[in-house]
């Protein structure tokens, strides 16, 4: 990776790290974003919401480098446009991504499964006989606590619950020491205390990262009680907090068709 630090800049609390600016993403000429601006800072929580089809998949894919736009360009830190870069360089300077479905090595515990994650060599046997220095053992302990699994780490993965399974898989995204993480819908089939939990640890995540979280479950949105963005046909609809954008004409219109 071949990038000047100078267009990557300062990241410090309350610079901007991210800008979406005009992109469009067409598939058959359906344009599934349509213009779409916004801007995260760094250290922010950011809710992002909107009805099935909105665009924010797409707009994740668009920043991870999965899906390249028509238009637009999508700025990391002061002047990199990541339009331009392919996913691996994209996740290489910390932009890392969780998907809904949790992928986590069943049959490896939860320790080694926070040390597979946090290997650049990922090859298997390799990492699992590698010796950790002490500030990797104590970066695993962190996140451990972090994630609640701390009683946990010699389970194997494979047995934890739901809810754990998408802990762990949060923790695996920390081990990689990304600056923005992207959360696509991470408390889809969680019980109401797990739910809970999951939006403790995002709140604790954003004190050192930019998390960007897609969700469609509104109590949890509003329990992180923080600036939200709807989307609505690929574009930004509004963005304020959650009593704002309940209060909103447009959105009443939109989501009850008032
Ligand atoms: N690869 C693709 N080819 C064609 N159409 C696509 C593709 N990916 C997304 N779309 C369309 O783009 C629109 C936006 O999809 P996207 O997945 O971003 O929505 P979303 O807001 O994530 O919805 P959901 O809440 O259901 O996850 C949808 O109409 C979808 O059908
Ligand atoms: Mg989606």
């Amino acid at each position: 990776m071949n990038i000047n630090p100078e267009f990557i800049g300062a990241i410090d609390k309350g610079n901007r790290i991210l800008l979406l600016d005009g992109v469009t993403v067409s598939f058959d000429g359906f344009k599934a974003l349509n213009s779409l601006s916004l801007a995260i800072d760094y250290q922010e929580l950011r809710c992002i919401i909107g009805a099935n089809g909105a665009g924010k998949s797409t707009m994740m894919d668009v920043i991870t480098g999965k899906t390249k736009p028509d238009s637009g360009q999508v700025i990391f830190g002061k002047a990199v446009d990541l339009t331009e870069l392919d996913a691996p360089t994209i996740a290489e300077l910390g932009i890392g991504r969780k998907f809904q479905k949790p992928t986590v090595f069943a049959n490896n515990t939860v320790f080694e499964n926070l040390e597979l994650a946090m290997q650049d060599d990922k090859r298997f046997f390799k990492t699992l006989f590698a010796k950790l220095k002490s500030h990797q053992k104590d970066k695993i302990e962190q996140t451990l606590k972090l994630i609640g699994l701390k009683d946990f780490l010699s389970v194997e993965a494979g047995v934890l619950s739901h809810g754990q399974k998408q802990w762990l898989e949060i923790g695996m995204l920390i081990m990689q020491n990304p600056k923005i993480m992207l959360v696509d819908e991470p408390v889809a089939g969680m019980t109401p205390a797990e739910v809970e939990k999951t939006g403790e640890i995002l709140r604790e995540l954003s004190n050192d990262h930019s998390v960007v979280v897609v969700e469609h479950d509104m109590e949890f949105i509003r329990s992180l009680a923080s600036k939200v963005t709807v989307l609505h046909e690929g574009s930004v609809l509004i963005e304020g907090s959650m009593s704002t954008i309940q209060n909103d004409e447009k959105v009443r219109k939109v989501y009850l068709g008032e």
